[in-house]
């Protein structure tokens, strides 16, 4: 994502991307070691697809689907901050105990054509769609936080188009919805930096969206993932804003921590609107993900990755810890508190996703090593995988050492009616020494235990975001 590219398809407009043109040659903030630029963070120059895949181990001969993981990839030059490539799809094709297929294709956007976008655009296709995927409604979408989905075809990972819902969908759709296990409702919402600042949406079963909500936030910020519950959604409005003096200096992500901008949380019956919100203030913090979110009796319940500070000084300050937090919002005494669920750092936490929603017991997230957690160390960083019971707060970790980082890991049952931890993760994993990754299935109720089926791969799997799993009996 260029400057121009982003100020455009935030609606911004001239104003901003003027501005941005006159002061070019003004601080941007950009670090010394662009990390982004190194090590597995480089982006990959092919799109391959590759048949005659060896399995060590044994997939579960029930999983059949497919594996499919975002993140960005950028197709020229250099990215100017790292969520700035294009959108490319890594996915790996299960068929009774095979990997039939390993592929990896770009989200083809008008930005990643290099058509449309620039100044001033508000057309809803130009966005690089580089975050996630969900599917919903028979739809697989890929998603990018800033603008529409674009339909992608599971069978060979090409897109399809951008989708808008039949033109109902106005603006901006978030990277992270969520669908309610027992309704199959899509809950989601998009923000924007021009008002409304936040828009509540609902999409029924088969995928029509049934419910539209603009939103009152005090001010235009990020706000990356949500929460629902059976009856709720739960906005988290957070002191990292949209900066238009970040802008006119040309950052390539204009938003920054504003210590005078308010931390809280909004509660929202699910077929309500902004009337019916009750907010409830909570200490400063910052929240990229959200682990999942339930009800217990009066109280409301989020767990989520929470750091006490983010993008103080820029956008490219990742580094500070988050940690397993539990925030309460009780809505008879209208009080909120938060706690720590876990002290060592972690980031990209998941659960069984038929637990959206619902009361849940175990989680699941990447171990991030905050000994080398800065841009100059982060290729000496060991990672992992963690399970929580968040029930008796034992964990069980998979750490593989300095060679093997592995990426986000999402839980796939092992049948329908299972016992909660009863599946696998599934997450690619880089090898520092072959610069080469494998596609890698774990037993849940086993994590320390290490992958029961790894496919190596010929190529590398750069770092990236978030996956999804298809699988094929359902529609
Ligand atoms: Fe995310």
């Amino acid at each position: 994502m260029k400057r121009r590219e982003f100020l455009g398809y935030t609606a911004l407009g001239a104003v901003g991307a003027a501005s941005a043109a006159l002061l070019g040659g003004c601080d941007t903030g950009e670090p010394k070691v662009k990390f982004w630029q190194h090590g597995n963070f480089r982006p990959v120059t092919e799109e391959v697809a590759v048949t005659d895949l060896k399995v060590q181990g044994q997939i579960p001969p029930e999983l059949n689907g497919l594996y499919v993981r975002n993140g960005t990839n950028t197709s020229r030059g250099v990215a100017e901050h790292f969520f700035g490539g294009d959108g490319m799809l890594h996915g790996v094709r299960l068929e009774n105990g095979q990997a039939k297929w390993y592929r990896n294709r770009y989200v083809n956007t008008p930005l990643y054509r290099d058509e449309g976008g620039g100044f001033g655009s508000t057309n809803g296709e130009d966005t690089t769609s580089a975050v996630s995927l969900i599917h919903h409604g028979g739809r697989l979408m890929s998603l990018g936080e800033f603008g529409y989905p674009y339909l992608i075809n599971p069978d060979d990972l090409s897109t399809l188009g951008a989708f808008n819902y039949d033109g109902k969908l106005t603006g901006n759709m978030t990277a992270h919805p969520r669908i309610d296990p027992v309704t199959g409702e899509l809950l989601f919402f998009g923000y924007n930096v021009m008002e409304p600042y936040l828009t509540y949406m609902r999409a029924d079963a088969a995928g029509n969206l049934v419910q539209v909500e603009p939103i009152t936030l005090t001010g235009p910020s990020m706000v990356h993932d949500f929460a629902a519950t059976e009856r709720y959604v739960v906005f988290m409005e957070m002191p990292v804003r949209f900066s238009w003096l970040a802008a006119i200096s040309g950052s390539a992500l204009p938003f920054k921590w504003d210590g005078n901008a308010p931390t809280r949380v909004g509660v929202m019956p699910r077929t309500g609107g902004d009337a019916d919100i009750r907010w409830f203030d909570i200490p400063p913090c910052f929240v990229f993900h959200i682990m999942n979110s339930f009800e217990r009796g009066d109280d409301v319940i989020v767990d989520a990755a929470r750091y006490d500070q983010l993008w103080v000084k820029n956008s490219h300050d990742f580094f500070h810890p988050a940690r397993l937090s539990r925030f309460t919002m009780n809505m008879r005494t209208g009080q909120a508190s938060v706690e720590q669920i876990y002290g060592e750092a972690m980031e990209f936490p998941q659960v069984n996703r038929s637990q959206w929603t619902r009361p849940y017991r175990y989680g699941y997230s990447l171990v991030v090593d905050e000994k080398n957690d800065s841009p100059e160390r982060i290729a000496q960083a060991q990672g992992g995988i963690r399970k929580y019971d968040v029930e008796t707060g034992a964990v069980d970790s998979y750490l593989p050492g300095p060679e093997l980082t592995p990426g986000e890991a999402i839980f796939i049952a092992a049948r329908d009616g299972a016992a909660e931890d009863e599946g696998y993760l599934a997450s690619f994993e880089y090898n520092k020494n072959t610069r080469t990754s494998a596609f890698c299935l774990f037993d849940a109720t086993r994590v320390s235990a290490g992958p029961i089926a790894s496919v190596p791969l010929p190529v590398r799997v750069p770092v990236g975001f978030h996956a999804v799993w298809v699988p094929d009996d359902v529609a």
